[in-house]
């Protein structure tokens, strides 16, 4: 196929809602662009980044001899092109400036927060952005020179906007596919940016753009038509988790003995209140923490009977916003531990660490009350995890609405979590809650997440990435 469209400003269509089915995976190569490689560098060698995403695409690559273009994650550290497992890997470049300028600045300082309902204000600065385009002109370049000939690319969020329509006027022959994993905002938010215009043209250069909810898709066809005075092919495409993988690290006696050694580490409390989060303040950790020390200091909850832990995972540490976060959510956690403790038995046991698969595992097996409540996030995937995990059918999600989760698990306590009446009531209905209805709840929940894994995800957005232009 070498049809031009490297110039097409003809109308893009809207994808016909399509009822979900599993439909055979495209024949042609498929190339994988993210800001970030599926390996990270280990003592010896690379090892394989742990995920569902990448366990769902590595395969397709494989298979189809297609490469994974991507930035090591480290800075001025770019390798030559190499095999690992099977799947072909591009190192992009990104040099120390730029991780400043485009990975902590441009990326993770305006978009993030912009996109994630301007939560924290947005830095604009022109040498961010410089930065950004200079770093998708980059990815775009290796693209064009690595995609085979009429293979599809498949382009991973926000970091690489820019890059679709780059790839186009290089490459008209390949299928170009977007996914954000994160929200897409509202046109009044979007218009903020003073690169609006180049970053919706940088994507309308795609075949099909995929969001995790349908508002998100609908707020970026809003954006298209105002900006660029043309529609676009959007559809929504939940994202999930390798269900299999999950429920196989659960099964274990290993994880069993473990969960038990926890519960007994923690004092053998009636009730443990979890919360998994990377320490980003999307998460809503501090609002989570603060509905915690209310109902403590009120004698709601006593910790006799209950006791909290916080798993919040290191990440982008360089930016301030991040600084700041990690700083109230450290003197939130000392405040409720100096109030409320007991020797040997603080109130929140609080780890800023990141935790391999069988520990995080046994953890969830130990909350009996998971609180994943974001302010805002794309999907949430520790929702889906938490429940994967729960072979034993036990356990209470008090889900925040403010998920794209919330749109799949209704059977969760869902929360405001701007509301902090609405999130100290959703917190006391899960500590509550009688067994048949929690083992009810918990039932719809793991049917909910087992209907949808990230494998049907991958497919269902390449077949239909495929149909667009077989529809043409
Ligand atoms: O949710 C968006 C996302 O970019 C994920 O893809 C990623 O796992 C997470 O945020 C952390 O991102 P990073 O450490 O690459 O900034």
């Amino acid at each position: 196929m070498t049809d031009d469209r490297a110039n097409d400003t003809a109308e893009f269509a809207v994808v016909p809602a399509r009822p979900p089915q599993r439909r055979s995976v495209p024949t042609r190569p498929v190339v994988v662009a993210a800001n970030r490689l599926p390996v990270t560098r280990a003592q010896h060698g690379w090892a394989p980044s742990p995920g569902g995403l990448v366990r769902a695409l590595l395969p397709l690559l494989r298979a189809s001899g297609g490469t994974w273009v991507g930035w090591t994650g480290e800075a001025d550290d770019a390798p030559e092109p190499f095999t690992h497992d099977g799947v072909n890997l591009h190192p992009v470049l990104v040099t120390a400036d730029e991780v400043q300028d485009y990975y902590e600045g441009f990326a993770n300082d305006t978009l993030w927060p912009l996109y994630h309902d301007a939560l924290r204000d947005s830095t604009y600065s022109s040498a961010h952005w410089a930065a950004y385009q200079a770093v998708n002109q980059r990815f775009a370049d290796a693209l064009a020179e690595v995609a085979p000939d009429q293979a599809i690319v498949w382009i991973h969020d926000y970091h690489l906007q820019l890059v679709p329509q780059l790839l186009r006027d290089k490459r008209p022959d390949l299928v170009i596919g977007f996914f954000f994993h994160i929200p897409f905002p509202p046109v009044e938010l979007f218009m903020r940016l003073p690169w609006r215009t180049e970053i919706a043209a940088g994507l309308a250069g795609c075949d099909l753009v995929g969001f995790q909810r349908a508002i998100n898709a609908a707020n970026f066809g809003v954006v298209c038509d105002e900006l660029l005075g043309r529609r676009a092919n959007v559809g929504s495409y939940p994202i999930s988790i390798d269900v299999s993988e999950l429920e196989a690290a659960a099964a274990g006696r290993a994880t069993r003995q473990r969960s038990n050694r926890y519960r007994t580490r923690l004092g053998e409390p009636e009730v443990v209140l979890l919360g998994v989060d990377r320490l980003d303040y999307t998460k809503g950790i501090s609002q989570r923490l603060r509905a915690y020390q209310s109902l403590l200091d009120d004698g709601t909850l006593e910790t006799e009977r209950c006791v909290m832990v916080q798993v919040a995972t290191p990440t982008r540490e360089g930016v301030e916003h991040y600084q700041v976060e990690r700083r109230e959510i450290e003197q939130l956690v000392s405040e409720i531990n100096g109030v409320h403790g007991r020797l040997g038995y603080p109130a929140i046991h609080y780890l800023y660490q990141s935790l391999p698969l069988d520990e995080l595992v046994a953890l969830y097996r130990t909350g009996d009350v998971m609180l994943v409540t974001p302010l805002r996030d794309g999907m949430n995937l520790v929702a889906k995890e938490y429940v994967t995990t729960r072979l034993d059918g036990d356990g209470v999600l008090v889900l925040s609405e403010f998920a794209g989760a919330a749109d799949e698990l209704t059977d969760a306590v869902l929360v405001n979590p701007h509301d902090s009446g609405a999130l100290r009531d959703a917190i006391v209905t899960a500590v509550e809650m009688n067994r048949h209805e929690r083992r009810a709840r918990m039932a719809k929940l793991r049917e909910d997440v087992r209907a949808s894994d990230v494998q049907t995800w991958a497919d269902r957005f390449l077949a239909e990435l495929v149909a667009t232009i077989e529809d043409r």
